[in-house]
């Protein structure tokens, strides 16, 4: 079981605030020109990834505190309970596996004492069969033509995983299967996404662990009856439609035969599904071997995760970093700035994960929190932010941590974009630590033929202050290997950060509220008759709606 330890109460965190104290002013210029080994020093290398986290507002002695802080917390024993099968989602009574799905070794991984790992290699099987039927162009559809369209419909981690690996991997897609994905309730979304594909070739994905979640049944519903619109018939739905849940009985209900039901299990969070039958999309368009690469990718940081002394861990360390700028800087967000177009749905895709996980205000013992937890997240691929929002970063009054990944090797290696591209890339860490300071701007502007009127004037807007913090990750290639051990890095660094916030990060019962107040809501949207029962904002909207239409 998780103990409830308030991490504010521990003695690192006193320390911690004492070494605040001395470093909140300390610019990273000085602690660049002290120590010649601070990249070596602050670098840790993963197979093929590099993370170098030396533009940091730290020291040794930041990092040593901020390590007993993770000691204190018992991170170590959390560690060993998530991944021996414990029942840490307290609050739902369930396990924490999706390190099980992308389990390669021999060791069985035990569930109230039955061994998971047989079931797994069993759904592994059954994915791999179909997406290697569907990759063939042997999947074939209702009038004898193969499957060359795939609409995944699904919602939250039931689309964004699939939707950020198949762009991200897009150039591993060979074998000319066109994914689509449908999440939103709003038509808009089903009906764009219907005007592009052609009933004859088109595979229905229905993706949702509960299959109850309403945005998901309504667009599968409105796709079933376009289906049966466009010259399909009853029968022919079962080479149209599979299920990805683990819900059979509501799959059965839904007119899917259960031999086309791809299962997963409660032990596997929604925004940690990708690994599971959730990720059929990703198998069926990059190919299965390259979703078992991917698959390998995340082991290989699992072992890491699990084996490695904290001082190198990766997850561990980009966990403790945002706590000491969440929790002691009072920064309340972090930008993940990928300088790769591929990784254009990464921001988002994390953006689910930590704010799902650690959105919590309430800690293991049941009390009200009076401390920051998780940080929000957000992020667009570079150089695009740059002319958007990286403005704010470096001269705004905010502090904004951000994580730059870029890759050495570009998949598509035309001119000298790439070099361009990680020009920036490397440019924009260097400007945000290093600043420019009022005698540079002074020299610059004298240089350029300004009156020491006219610098006095313009020089003040000129300055940057730097040091702004950053981690760059430099991967050789992004190949799918690669990725899997990318998302489990990030992944862990959740799960680090609430064991150290002493939270539950594997619940949503935020998402509940809005849900339950929506189906009311929707009743009452069936006629005319004004409603009263409301707030006098919601009636009014809901009554001007209903003399709208
Ligand atoms: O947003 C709440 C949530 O439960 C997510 O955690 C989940 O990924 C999503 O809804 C979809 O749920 P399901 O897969 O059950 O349709």
């Amino acid at each position: 079981m998780l103990q409830s330890i308030n991490p504010t109460q521990t003695k690192s965190w006193a320390a911690l605030s004492k070494h605040f104290s001395a470093m909140a002013d300390v610019h990273m210029r000085q602690l660049f020109s002290e120590d010649p080994k601070r990249f070596e020093k602050f670098t840790i290398q993963f197979n093929d990834i590099l993370i170098d986290y030396s533009k940091n507002r730290i020291s040794e002695e930041t990092i040593k505190l901020l390590l007993s802080l993770a000691e204190e917390c018992q991170l170590k024993e959390a560690i060993d309970l998530m991944f021996s099968g414990e029942a840490i989602n307290q609050t739902e009574k369930r396990a924490v596996l999706h390190t099980a799905l992308r389990n390669q070794s021999n060791k069985p991984i035990l569930v109230d004492g039955e061994d998971v790992m047989p079931e797994i290699k069993a759904a592994l099987s059954k994915m791999k069969a179909f997406a290697n039927k569907v990759t063939a162009g042997k999947w074939i559809g209702y009038t004898r033509k193969p499957i060359t369209q795939i609409v995944n419909i699904g919602i939250g981690g039931s689309d964004l995983g699939p939707v950020m690996v198949t762009e991200a991997l897009k150039n591993y897609n060979t074998f000319g299967i066109e994914t689509y994905f449908v999440s939103n309730v709003d038509g808009t979304h089903i009906s764009e996404v219907l005007k592009k594909v052609n009933a004859e070739e088109t595979l229905f994905m229905i993706a949702s662990k509960t299959f109850t979640t309403q945005e998901t049944m309504t667009n599968a519903h409105t796709a079933k009856t376009w289906f049966l619109s466009q010259g399909g018939n009853q029968t022919d739905i079962a080479k149209h439609f599979i299920a990805i849940s683990t819900n059979q009985e509501s799959v059965v209900d839904f007119g899917i035969d259960p031999d086309n039901m791809f299962v997963f299990w409660d032990w596997v969070g929604g925004r940690y599904s990708l690994w599971s039958s959730i990720g059929l999309s990703i198998a069926c368009s990059i190919g299965y071997d390259n979703f078992e690469q991917l698959l390998i990718g995340a082991f290989e940081m699992d072992e890491h995760f699990q084996q490695t002394p904290f001082e190198k861990n990766a997850p561990v360390i980009l966990a403790l970093l945002s706590i000491w700028y969440n929790n002691f800087f009072g920064a309340d967000s972090e930008a993940i700035l990928p300088y790769d177009q591929y990784m254009h749905r990464f921001a988002a895709y994390f953006q689910q994960g930590n704010m799902e996980s650690n959105g919590k205000s309430v800690d293991r013992s049941g009390q009200k929190i009076n401390y920051q937890t998780g940080p929000i997240v957000w992020g667009e691929p570079g150089t695009n932010g740059q002319h958007a929002f990286y403005q704010l970063i470096h001269q705004g009054t905010k502090l904004v941590p951000c994580d730059f990944i870029a890759p050495a090797i570009s998949q598509n290696p035309i001119g000298n974009h790439h070099s361009i591209l990680l020009s920036n890339f490397f440019a924009q860490t260097e400007a945000l630590m290093n600043g420019k300071s009022y005698d540079e701007v002074f020299n610059e502007l004298t240089e350029t033929g300004n009156s020491e009127t006219e610098i006095q004037k313009i020089a003040p807007f000129k300055v940057f202050e730097g040091n702004k913090p950053s981690n760059s990750i430099l991967v050789k290639k992004l190949k799918p290997k690669t990725l899997g051990s990318l998302i489990a890095l990030y992944e862990h660094k959740i799960f680090v950060q609430g064991i150290i916030w002493n939270i539950y990060s594997f619940d949503q019962w935020g998402v509940e509220l809005g849900k339950a107040l929506a189906s009311k809501i929707l009743s009452e949207l069936q006629d005319k008759t004004p409603v009263q029962n409301h707030d006098s904002s919601t009636n009014g909207l809901i009554n001007t709606f209903k003399k709208m239409i």
